[in-house]
Protein backbone atom coordinates (compact mmCIF):
# COMPACT_ATOMS: atom_id res chain seq x y z
CA UNK A 1 0.00 0.00 0.00
CA UNK A 2 1.56 3.67 -0.50
CA UNK A 3 2.60 5.38 2.55
CA UNK A 4 1.48 8.74 3.28
CA UNK A 5 2.72 10.98 6.37
CA UNK A 6 0.81 13.72 7.90
CA UNK A 7 2.92 16.58 9.74
CA UNK A 8 1.02 18.41 12.44
CA UNK A 9 -0.91 17.37 15.76
CA UNK A 10 -4.47 19.05 16.40
CA UNK A 11 -7.83 18.16 14.63
CA UNK A 12 -7.28 19.20 11.18
CA UNK A 13 -4.17 16.92 10.95
CA UNK A 14 -6.40 13.97 12.67
CA UNK A 15 -9.19 14.46 10.32
CA UNK A 16 -6.34 14.47 7.36
CA UNK A 17 -5.26 11.08 8.64
CA UNK A 18 -8.26 9.16 9.22
CA UNK A 19 -9.82 10.39 5.36
CA UNK A 20 -6.26 9.27 4.03
CA UNK A 21 -6.15 6.09 6.11
CA UNK A 22 -9.19 4.97 4.10
CA UNK A 23 -6.66 4.56 0.55
CA UNK A 24 -3.39 4.30 2.29
CA UNK A 25 -0.71 3.55 4.96
CA UNK A 26 -0.57 6.77 7.33
CA UNK A 27 1.92 8.34 9.89
CA UNK A 28 1.36 11.03 11.52
CA UNK A 29 4.16 13.25 12.95
CA UNK A 30 3.88 14.10 15.74
CA UNK A 31 -0.13 13.45 15.94
CA UNK A 32 -1.40 13.22 19.32
CA UNK A 33 -2.55 10.68 22.09
CA UNK A 34 -6.29 11.11 20.35
CA UNK A 35 -5.24 10.06 17.11
CA UNK A 36 -3.02 7.26 18.25
CA UNK A 37 -5.65 6.11 20.71
CA UNK A 38 -7.96 6.12 17.04
CA UNK A 39 -5.42 3.68 15.80
CA UNK A 40 -3.57 6.14 13.35
CA UNK A 41 -0.07 5.83 13.63
CA UNK A 42 1.64 8.27 15.47
CA UNK A 43 5.53 8.82 15.81
CA UNK A 44 7.88 11.50 16.92
CA UNK A 45 10.36 11.42 13.98
CA UNK A 46 10.71 14.57 11.96
CA UNK A 47 9.33 14.56 8.52
CA UNK A 48 12.14 15.25 7.17
CA UNK A 49 13.44 11.56 8.81
CA UNK A 50 10.28 9.77 7.32
CA UNK A 51 10.20 8.05 4.04
CA UNK A 52 6.96 8.01 1.98
CA UNK A 53 4.64 8.57 -1.22
CA UNK A 54 3.59 11.74 -0.81
CA UNK A 55 3.54 14.04 2.58
CA UNK A 56 0.88 16.61 3.73
CA UNK A 57 1.54 19.37 5.81
CA UNK A 58 -0.86 20.96 7.92
CA UNK A 59 0.74 23.76 9.68
CA UNK A 60 1.05 27.20 8.20
CA UNK A 61 4.19 27.74 10.60
CA UNK A 62 6.08 24.75 9.11
CA UNK A 63 5.29 25.78 5.83
CA UNK A 64 6.74 29.32 6.35
CA UNK A 65 9.70 27.92 8.10
CA UNK A 66 10.14 25.65 4.39
CA UNK A 67 9.37 22.60 5.47
CA UNK A 68 8.10 22.14 1.99
CA UNK A 69 11.32 23.17 0.46
CA UNK A 70 13.48 20.95 2.62
CA UNK A 71 11.26 17.80 1.93
CA UNK A 72 11.08 18.52 -2.12
CA UNK A 73 14.71 19.13 -2.06
CA UNK A 74 15.05 15.10 -1.11
CA UNK A 75 13.05 14.37 -3.48
CA UNK A 76 9.83 13.74 -1.58
CA UNK A 77 6.00 14.34 -3.22
CA UNK A 78 4.19 17.03 -0.86
CA UNK A 79 1.06 18.84 -0.72
CA UNK A 80 1.68 22.36 0.55
CA UNK A 81 3.72 25.17 -0.82
CA UNK A 82 7.01 26.38 -0.46
CA UNK A 83 8.09 29.42 1.45
CA UNK A 84 7.54 31.87 -1.20
CA UNK A 85 3.64 30.83 -1.91
CA UNK A 86 3.80 30.78 2.13
CA UNK A 87 3.80 34.06 2.48
CA UNK A 88 0.81 34.98 1.42
CA UNK A 89 -0.46 33.89 4.65
CA UNK A 90 2.82 34.75 6.71
CA UNK A 91 2.21 38.30 6.13
CA UNK A 92 -0.63 40.53 5.17
CA UNK A 93 0.81 43.11 3.83
CA UNK A 94 2.41 40.87 1.41
CA UNK A 95 -0.96 39.13 0.57
CA UNK A 96 -2.51 42.59 0.49
CA UNK A 97 0.12 44.00 -1.94
CA UNK A 98 0.13 40.78 -3.93
CA UNK A 99 -4.06 41.17 -4.30
CA UNK A 100 -3.30 44.63 -5.23
CA UNK A 101 -0.94 43.62 -8.29
CA UNK A 102 -3.16 41.07 -9.28
CA UNK A 103 -6.72 42.95 -9.21
CA UNK A 104 -7.90 40.32 -6.61
CA UNK A 105 -10.99 42.54 -5.20
CA UNK A 106 -10.63 43.19 -1.52
CA UNK A 107 -11.09 45.59 1.19
CA UNK A 108 -9.19 49.18 0.73
CA UNK A 109 -6.46 48.78 3.19
CA UNK A 110 -2.93 50.54 4.78
CA UNK A 111 0.23 49.29 6.15
CA UNK A 112 1.84 51.09 9.20
CA UNK A 113 4.02 50.66 11.59
CA UNK A 114 4.29 53.56 13.15
CA UNK A 115 1.39 54.52 15.03
CA UNK A 116 0.42 58.11 14.71
CA UNK A 117 -0.17 57.19 10.98
CA UNK A 118 -2.14 54.54 11.06
CA UNK A 119 -4.40 56.77 14.40
CA UNK A 120 -4.87 59.48 10.79
CA UNK A 121 -6.05 56.58 8.74
CA UNK A 122 -8.22 55.77 11.00
CA UNK A 123 -9.58 59.27 11.00
CA UNK A 124 -10.47 58.97 7.26
CA UNK A 125 -12.39 55.53 7.97
CA UNK A 126 -15.73 55.10 8.16
CA UNK A 127 -16.27 52.34 11.12
CA UNK A 128 -16.20 49.18 11.39
CA UNK A 129 -12.51 49.25 12.15
CA UNK A 130 -10.41 46.84 11.19
CA UNK A 131 -7.05 45.95 12.54
CA UNK A 132 -4.60 43.01 11.89
CA UNK A 133 -1.29 41.74 12.75
CA UNK A 134 1.07 41.22 9.71
CA UNK A 135 2.23 38.10 10.81
CA UNK A 136 0.80 34.64 11.96
CA UNK A 137 -1.34 34.69 14.78
CA UNK A 138 -3.58 31.70 15.30
CA UNK A 139 -6.44 33.29 13.64
CA UNK A 140 -7.00 35.81 16.72
CA UNK A 141 -4.68 38.85 15.35
CA UNK A 142 -7.85 40.50 14.00
CA UNK A 143 -9.90 42.96 15.78
CA UNK A 144 -13.43 44.21 14.28
CA UNK A 145 -14.99 47.46 15.73
CA UNK A 146 -17.01 50.22 15.99
CA UNK A 147 -15.32 51.87 18.87
CA UNK A 148 -12.32 54.30 17.71
CA UNK A 149 -11.03 54.65 21.43
CA UNK A 150 -10.95 50.95 20.70
CA UNK A 151 -9.22 50.75 17.46
CA UNK A 152 -6.55 53.24 19.01
CA UNK A 153 -6.19 51.10 21.53
CA UNK A 154 -5.76 48.10 19.62
CA UNK A 155 -3.27 50.04 17.25
CA UNK A 156 -1.01 51.01 20.24
CA UNK A 157 -0.84 47.37 21.45
CA UNK A 158 -0.09 45.71 18.60
CA UNK A 159 2.54 48.13 17.10
CA UNK A 160 4.39 48.41 20.68
CA UNK A 161 4.54 43.90 20.25
CA UNK A 162 2.39 43.46 23.64
CA UNK A 163 -0.17 41.51 21.87
CA UNK A 164 1.34 39.62 19.67
CA UNK A 165 5.39 40.42 19.61
CA UNK A 166 6.77 40.88 16.34
CA UNK A 167 4.08 39.11 14.61
CA UNK A 168 2.14 42.41 14.98
CA UNK A 169 4.83 45.16 14.94
CA UNK A 170 3.58 45.83 11.19
CA UNK A 171 -0.50 46.14 11.01
CA UNK A 172 -2.55 46.29 8.33
CA UNK A 173 -6.22 48.51 8.49
CA UNK A 174 -8.60 47.87 6.62
CA UNK A 175 -12.62 49.07 5.69
CA UNK A 176 -15.17 46.48 7.13
CA UNK A 177 -16.86 44.50 4.67
CA UNK A 178 -20.51 42.78 5.10
CA UNK A 179 -22.45 39.71 3.90
CA UNK A 180 -21.96 36.22 4.20
CA UNK A 181 -18.39 34.72 5.04
CA UNK A 182 -17.48 31.55 2.97
CA UNK A 183 -14.56 29.53 3.32
CA UNK A 184 -13.49 28.31 0.04
CA UNK A 185 -10.68 25.81 0.14
CA UNK A 186 -8.89 25.43 -3.46
CA UNK A 187 -6.94 22.43 -4.58
CA UNK A 188 -4.09 24.08 -6.68
CA UNK A 189 -1.37 21.68 -8.41
CA UNK A 190 0.67 24.97 -9.47
CA UNK A 191 -1.20 25.27 -12.70
CA UNK A 192 -4.97 24.51 -12.08
CA UNK A 193 -7.15 25.57 -9.55
CA UNK A 194 -10.11 23.28 -8.45
CA UNK A 195 -12.29 23.84 -5.40
CA UNK A 196 -13.65 21.89 -2.73
CA UNK A 197 -17.88 22.54 -1.72
CA UNK A 198 -18.20 25.88 0.35
CA UNK A 199 -17.78 25.47 4.27
CA UNK A 200 -18.52 28.40 6.84
CA UNK A 201 -16.14 28.81 9.61
CA UNK A 202 -17.61 30.39 13.23
CA UNK A 203 -14.65 32.22 14.33
CA UNK A 204 -16.14 34.43 16.99
CA UNK A 205 -16.01 32.92 20.25
CA UNK A 206 -19.13 33.58 21.58
CA UNK A 207 -22.87 32.85 20.14
CA UNK A 208 -24.58 35.03 17.57
CA UNK A 209 -20.85 35.99 16.25
CA UNK A 210 -20.06 37.97 19.30
CA UNK A 211 -16.35 37.73 21.73
CA UNK A 212 -13.00 37.81 20.40
CA UNK A 213 -11.74 35.78 17.19
CA UNK A 214 -10.47 32.10 17.68
CA UNK A 215 -9.24 29.64 15.20
CA UNK A 216 -12.66 28.47 14.78
CA UNK A 217 -15.46 26.89 17.13
CA UNK A 218 -17.44 25.42 14.18
CA UNK A 219 -18.30 24.76 10.74
CA UNK A 220 -20.07 22.92 8.16
CA UNK A 221 -20.37 22.29 4.77
CA UNK A 222 -21.44 22.40 1.63
CA UNK A 223 -22.32 25.98 2.83
CA UNK A 224 -25.82 25.99 1.29
CA UNK A 225 -26.56 29.93 0.56
CA UNK A 226 -23.55 29.46 -2.19
CA UNK A 227 -25.42 28.67 -5.39
CA UNK A 228 -22.45 26.83 -8.31
CA UNK A 229 -22.87 30.68 -9.96
CA UNK A 230 -21.55 32.22 -7.03
CA UNK A 231 -18.27 29.18 -6.66
CA UNK A 232 -17.61 30.02 -10.14
CA UNK A 233 -17.76 33.64 -9.67
CA UNK A 234 -15.48 33.51 -6.76
CA UNK A 235 -13.16 31.23 -9.12
CA UNK A 236 -13.45 33.33 -12.07
CA UNK A 237 -12.86 37.36 -10.03
CA UNK A 238 -10.33 35.91 -7.13
CA UNK A 239 -8.84 32.45 -7.65
CA UNK A 240 -8.18 33.02 -11.53
CA UNK A 241 -5.97 36.23 -10.86
CA UNK A 242 -4.02 35.07 -8.39
CA UNK A 243 -3.17 32.17 -10.45
CA UNK A 244 -1.69 34.56 -12.92
CA UNK A 245 -0.12 36.64 -10.26
CA UNK A 246 1.49 33.19 -8.66
CA UNK A 247 3.10 32.35 -12.44
CA UNK A 248 4.35 36.30 -12.97
CA UNK A 249 5.83 36.11 -9.57
CA UNK A 250 7.32 32.12 -10.71
CA UNK A 251 5.56 30.60 -7.64
CA UNK A 252 5.01 26.95 -8.12
CA UNK A 253 2.39 26.84 -5.24
CA UNK A 254 1.02 22.92 -4.72
CA UNK A 255 -1.16 22.74 -2.20
CA UNK A 256 -4.43 24.11 -0.71
CA UNK A 257 -4.93 27.91 -1.47
CA UNK A 258 -7.95 28.58 1.14
CA UNK A 259 -10.00 31.93 -0.10
CA UNK A 260 -11.42 33.59 2.82
CA UNK A 261 -14.40 35.49 0.90
CA UNK A 262 -16.86 37.76 1.83
CA UNK A 263 -19.99 38.05 0.08
CA UNK A 264 -20.44 41.70 0.06
CA UNK A 265 -23.47 43.36 -1.90
CA UNK A 266 -20.70 44.74 -4.25
CA UNK A 267 -19.45 41.04 -4.64
CA UNK A 268 -17.39 38.47 -3.44
CA UNK A 269 -14.26 40.28 -1.75
CA UNK A 270 -10.67 38.64 -0.63
CA UNK A 271 -10.68 38.63 3.30
CA UNK A 272 -7.76 36.53 3.60
CA UNK A 273 -5.38 33.72 2.20
CA UNK A 274 -4.77 30.87 3.93
CA UNK A 275 -1.78 28.48 2.41
CA UNK A 276 -3.16 24.94 3.79
CA UNK A 277 -6.36 23.15 4.49
CA UNK A 278 -8.48 25.14 7.28
CA UNK A 279 -9.32 24.03 11.01
CA UNK A 280 -12.19 23.48 11.54
CA UNK A 281 -13.21 23.33 8.12
CA UNK A 282 -11.07 20.49 6.68
CA UNK A 283 -13.03 17.99 9.64
CA UNK A 284 -16.62 18.72 7.53
CA UNK A 285 -14.17 18.57 4.51
CA UNK A 286 -12.43 15.31 4.85
CA UNK A 287 -15.94 13.32 5.87
CA UNK A 288 -17.60 14.39 2.31
CA UNK A 289 -14.55 13.49 0.08
CA UNK A 290 -15.03 9.29 0.90
CA UNK A 291 -11.86 7.02 -0.25
CA UNK A 292 -10.59 9.30 -3.02
CA UNK A 293 -8.22 11.58 -0.82
CA UNK A 294 -4.93 9.92 -1.23
CA UNK A 295 -5.51 10.31 -4.91
CA UNK A 296 -6.71 13.38 -4.84
CA UNK A 297 -3.99 15.33 -2.84
CA UNK A 298 -1.16 13.45 -4.65
CA UNK A 299 -2.73 14.32 -8.16
CA UNK A 300 -2.43 17.71 -6.82
CA UNK A 301 1.04 17.28 -5.42
CA UNK A 302 2.89 15.86 -8.62
CA UNK A 303 0.90 18.52 -10.92
CA UNK A 304 -1.91 16.38 -12.46
CA UNK A 305 -4.78 17.02 -11.03
CA UNK A 306 -7.24 16.25 -13.73
CA UNK A 307 -10.44 15.52 -11.81
CA UNK A 308 -13.15 17.58 -10.08
CA UNK A 309 -13.59 15.79 -7.02
CA UNK A 310 -17.39 15.02 -6.06
CA UNK A 311 -18.60 14.60 -2.97
CA UNK A 312 -20.60 11.59 -1.42
CA UNK A 313 -23.44 13.65 -1.45
CA UNK A 314 -23.71 14.21 2.19
CA UNK A 315 -23.37 17.64 4.49
CA UNK A 316 -21.34 17.67 7.71
CA UNK A 317 -21.23 19.71 10.97
CA UNK A 318 -18.34 20.27 13.75
CA UNK A 319 -18.64 21.66 17.05
CA UNK A 320 -15.54 22.68 18.88
CA UNK A 321 -14.84 22.06 22.27
CA UNK A 322 -12.48 24.66 23.70
CA UNK A 323 -11.17 24.75 26.90
CA UNK A 324 -11.77 27.59 30.00
CA UNK A 325 -10.53 30.82 28.88
CA UNK A 326 -10.13 30.05 25.45
CA UNK A 327 -8.68 32.39 23.38
CA UNK A 328 -7.27 34.42 25.97
CA UNK A 329 -5.71 32.51 28.42
CA UNK A 330 -6.78 28.66 27.94
CA UNK A 331 -6.97 26.23 30.92
CA UNK A 332 -5.15 22.71 30.74
CA UNK A 333 -5.80 19.40 32.58
CA UNK A 334 -9.36 19.27 33.03
CA UNK A 335 -10.58 15.54 33.13
CA UNK A 336 -12.90 14.93 29.79
CA UNK A 337 -15.64 12.54 30.10
CA UNK A 338 -17.94 11.17 27.63
CA UNK A 339 -15.10 9.43 25.76
CA UNK A 340 -13.93 5.64 25.66
CA UNK A 341 -10.21 4.35 25.28
CA UNK A 342 -10.46 4.76 21.44
CA UNK A 343 -10.95 8.56 22.29
CA UNK A 344 -14.40 8.36 20.23
CA UNK A 345 -17.92 8.53 22.46
CA UNK A 346 -18.39 6.19 24.90
CA UNK A 347 -22.00 5.48 23.65
CA UNK A 348 -21.01 5.67 19.98
CA UNK A 349 -23.60 7.97 17.27
CA UNK A 350 -24.12 7.32 13.92
CA UNK A 351 -21.67 8.88 11.48
CA UNK A 352 -20.15 10.65 13.89
CA UNK A 353 -16.15 11.10 14.91
CA UNK A 354 -13.92 12.81 17.61
CA UNK A 355 -11.40 14.56 16.15
CA UNK A 356 -8.64 15.25 18.72
CA UNK A 357 -7.48 18.84 18.34
CA UNK A 358 -5.66 19.60 22.44
CA UNK A 359 -5.47 16.53 24.42
CA UNK A 360 -3.44 14.70 26.62
CA UNK A 361 -3.78 11.26 28.63
CA UNK A 362 -3.10 10.57 32.75
CA UNK A 363 -2.13 7.80 34.28
CA UNK A 364 -4.96 6.15 34.52
CA UNK A 365 -5.41 6.21 30.43
CA UNK A 366 -8.38 9.03 30.83
CA UNK A 367 -8.22 12.19 28.56
CA UNK A 368 -7.29 15.32 29.46
CA UNK A 369 -7.57 19.06 27.74
CA UNK A 370 -4.74 19.75 26.70
CA UNK A 371 -5.47 22.92 24.29
CA UNK A 372 -7.50 26.07 23.78
CA UNK A 373 -9.67 23.70 20.85
CA UNK A 374 -10.08 20.66 22.87
CA UNK A 375 -11.91 18.28 20.38
CA UNK A 376 -13.93 18.25 17.01
CA UNK A 377 -16.86 16.86 17.49
CA UNK A 378 -17.88 15.71 13.92
CA UNK A 379 -21.33 14.30 12.11
CA UNK A 380 -22.29 13.46 8.66
CA UNK A 381 -26.11 13.04 7.94
CA UNK A 382 -28.17 12.86 4.69
CA UNK A 383 -29.00 16.66 5.15
CA UNK A 384 -27.38 19.69 7.42
CA UNK A 385 -30.34 19.53 9.77
CA UNK A 386 -29.63 15.68 10.58
CA UNK A 387 -25.31 16.04 11.22
CA UNK A 388 -25.82 19.07 12.93
CA UNK A 389 -28.71 16.82 15.53
CA UNK A 390 -26.09 14.26 15.46
CA UNK A 391 -22.90 16.36 16.28
CA UNK A 392 -24.86 18.58 19.33
CA UNK A 393 -25.80 14.81 20.53
CA UNK A 394 -22.14 14.05 20.41
CA UNK A 395 -21.17 17.25 21.76
CA UNK A 396 -23.67 17.20 24.69
CA UNK A 397 -22.05 13.53 26.06
CA UNK A 398 -18.72 14.91 26.40
CA UNK A 399 -18.06 17.00 29.58
CA UNK A 400 -15.36 18.93 31.31
CA UNK A 401 -14.64 21.37 33.50
CA UNK A 402 -14.59 25.07 31.72
CA UNK A 403 -16.36 23.53 28.75
CA UNK A 404 -16.85 25.98 26.20
CA UNK A 405 -18.99 25.89 22.78
CA UNK A 406 -21.65 27.04 20.73
CA UNK A 407 -24.89 26.10 20.53
CA UNK A 408 -25.68 27.48 16.89
CA UNK A 409 -23.24 26.09 14.95
CA UNK A 410 -24.82 25.87 11.35
CA UNK A 411 -27.96 26.68 13.39
CA UNK A 412 -29.67 28.89 10.23
CA UNK A 413 -28.89 26.21 7.59
CA UNK A 414 -31.93 23.85 6.42
P1 LIG B 1 -8.80 37.12 8.74
O1 LIG B 1 -7.81 36.45 9.66
O2 LIG B 1 -8.23 38.20 7.92
O3 LIG B 1 -9.67 36.16 7.99
O4 LIG B 1 -9.84 37.80 9.73
C1 LIG B 1 -10.51 37.05 10.73
C2 LIG B 1 -11.97 37.41 10.73
O5 LIG B 1 -12.16 38.79 10.96
C3 LIG B 1 -12.64 37.12 9.40
O6 LIG B 1 -13.04 35.80 9.28
C4 LIG B 1 -13.81 38.08 9.45
O7 LIG B 1 -14.86 37.54 10.23
C5 LIG B 1 -13.26 39.27 10.18
N1 LIG B 1 -12.77 40.25 9.18
C6 LIG B 1 -11.54 40.29 8.63
N2 LIG B 1 -11.43 41.30 7.75
C7 LIG B 1 -12.62 41.93 7.75
C8 LIG B 1 -13.15 43.05 7.03
N3 LIG B 1 -12.40 43.76 6.17
N4 LIG B 1 -14.43 43.39 7.28
C9 LIG B 1 -15.19 42.71 8.16
N5 LIG B 1 -14.75 41.64 8.84
C10 LIG B 1 -13.48 41.25 8.66
N1 LIG C 1 -10.64 28.27 10.17
C1 LIG C 1 -9.71 29.30 9.96
C2 LIG C 1 -8.35 28.85 9.71
O1 LIG C 1 -8.06 27.69 9.50
O2 LIG C 1 -7.47 29.70 9.70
Amino acid sequence: MTRCVVVGSGAREHALAWGLAKSADVLVTPGNPGIAAHGLTCVDTPATQLDADLFVIGPELLLTRGLANELRDQGKLVLGPGRDGAQLEASKAYMKEFLHDAGVPTANFGIFDAPDEAYDFLRTMTPPYVIKTDGLAAGKGVLVTHDFTEACADVRDKLSGNAFGDAGTTIVIEEGLDGEECSLLVLCDGQRAVPLVPAQDFKRVGENDTGANTGGMGAYAPMETMSEADVALVMASIVAPTLDELRRRRIDFRGVLYAGVMMSSHGPKLLEYNVRFGDPETEVLVPLYGADLYELLSSVASGELDVVPATNGKCAVTVVLSSHGYPESPRTGDVIDGLGVDGQLALPIEDVTIFHAGTSRDGHGRFLTNGGRVLAVTAVGDTLVQARERAYAAAEQITFDGRVMRHDIARSAN
